[in-house]
């Protein structure tokens, strides 16, 4: 079956060549057609170009023919870093922060990502699955097209597999591209407060291989933070996950520099993410490496932190992926458009920096740069056709909108 997309205003983001990601000056380049037409063959794009190059229908029953009347095309978002599994949101908390509470006060009365823990460990899988179902429609109608998602509101054995079971069939019930991440090492549980290496243990030697035995897992993660795992604990829980082939994607510089860029680095991380805070020696240790800088605006935008130094990491020449870090606790909305308009807004990222750090850049933080993250031929036809707007720059300037039109997915359109 083919599908062609007509009447594009400006198809976004297009790929001639393979691209791994976007780095420093490049960011603020994309390649765009005006006046375009792109073809879907069997979900994957088969072609696209000018209008004036079309050379129209050759199998009428096999085709199916959508007018963009005038919107545009881009990439679908890839969204990177997320955590939407969860039981319960956490307004109670929201409400505690307004009247002066920080975030580690409340996580240190048991708020926070235990409270998560608590309501998610009673909740079961099937009511699990039906949440984060509700979640998982939001996000595609905001248009994203490819997720990572996390675990890490199990905190024991039984509820981290429940979550990771959860992410699983998610990636079997909706159209979404789905990577799913072990975060075992979130927080340490209160009965582990005074025992944590037993914590550490469980983590190493039952809930990895049980992770991967069950193969319910792509990549590893650790909060690395004062006051959640240190350097040394976070060295013991990647070391332990090589063995098992996950590639650590990191939560490291959200509040405190302790090393966990270098450290992530050192062990071939495929994202380092959050970076609130960066030093020298950071900038220093992603020179030349494979990693990701991952930054999360919707994070900083709702707890009220700093946001990551994003134009010194792109003057480095390195590149910068933005995600939404979606949970009910620091970021609780997934909409990837508000995420690209904070970039912009807030971190001072031009419209075609945030485009790429949104798309191909997440992408391939999440492993599917191959596949995803730009137009190009023989990439899976996943994209959405915004209303008719004037420039692409409207989509991050309109913040807080939705400006889709229509959802591409797989090549089908979503209803
Ligand atoms: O990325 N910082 C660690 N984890 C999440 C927040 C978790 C929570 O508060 O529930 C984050 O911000
Ligand atoms: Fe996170």
């Amino acid at each position: 079956m083919k599908t062609i997309i007509k009447n594009i205003k400006e198809l976004v983001n297009v790929d001639y060549k393979d691209r791994n990601w976007s780095s420093g000056k490049d960011m603020s380049k994309i390649n765009t057609i005006e006046d375009a037409f792109i073809e879907i063959n069997n979900g994957i794009i088969s072609s696209f170009g000018s209008m004036n190059s079309w050379e129209g229908i050759d199998d009428w029953n096999n085709t199916k023919i959508i007018d963009a009347d005038g919107g545009m095309v881009f990439p679908s978002y890839c969204d990177s870093h997320t955590h939407l599994v969860f039981a319960e949101s956490r307004e109670k908390e929201f409400v505690d922060r307004l009247k002066g509470l920080t975030y580690q006060e409340i996580a240190q009365k048991g708020g926070g990502i235990l409270n998560s823990a608590n309501t998610l460990q009673k909740t079961s899988e099937e009511e699990l699955i039906k949440k984060a179902l509700v979640q998982a429609k939001k996000v595609i109608k905001t248009g994203t097209g490819a997720i990572e998602i996390k675990s890490g509101y199990g905190l024991t054995l039984e509820s981290e597999l429940k979550i990771l079971r959860v992410i699983k069939k998610l990636s079997e019930i909706t159209p979404l591209t789905i990577k799913s991440t072990f975060l075992g090492a979130h927080a340490i549980p209160k009965k582990y407060e005074r025992k944590r290496k037993d914590y550490i243990k469980l983590i190493t030697e039952e809930m990895i291989p049980q992770v991967s035995e069950e193969n319910l897992a792509d990549f590893i993660d650790v909060f690395c933070e004062e006051g959640y795992f240190s350097i040394d604990e976070t060295d013991k829980i990647l070391t332990a996950a090589k063995k098992y082939r996950l590639t650590p994607k990191t939560h490291v510089n959200q509040f405190t520099i302790l090393g966990g860029v270098e450290l992530s680095v050192s062990h071939n991380a495929l994202s380092v993410d959050h970076l609130e805070q960066m030093c020298k020696k950071d900038f220093e240790a992603l020179q030349g490496s494979k990693t990701m800088p991952t930054m999360l605006p919707g994070c900083s935008f709702f707890l009220g932190i700093p946001y990551g130094p994003a134009k010194e990491i792109i003057e480095k020449n390195l590149p910068l992926a933005l995600a939404s870090d979606f949970n009910p606790g620091s970021s609780p909305n997934s909409n990837m458009n508000f995420i690209a308009s904070l970039g912009c807004l807030k971190m001072n990222l031009l419209p075609e920096e945030v485009i790429n750090a949104t798309t191909i850049n997440t992408a391939y933080a999440m492993g599917v740069e191959n596949i995803l993250g730009s137009i190009k031929k023989g990439k899976k036809a996943n994209l959405f056709i915004t209303n008719q707007i004037e420039s692409y720059a409207y989509l991050p300037y309109s913040f807080g909108d939705n400006l889709i039109n229509k959802i591409i997915l797989n090549g089908i359109i979503q209803e």
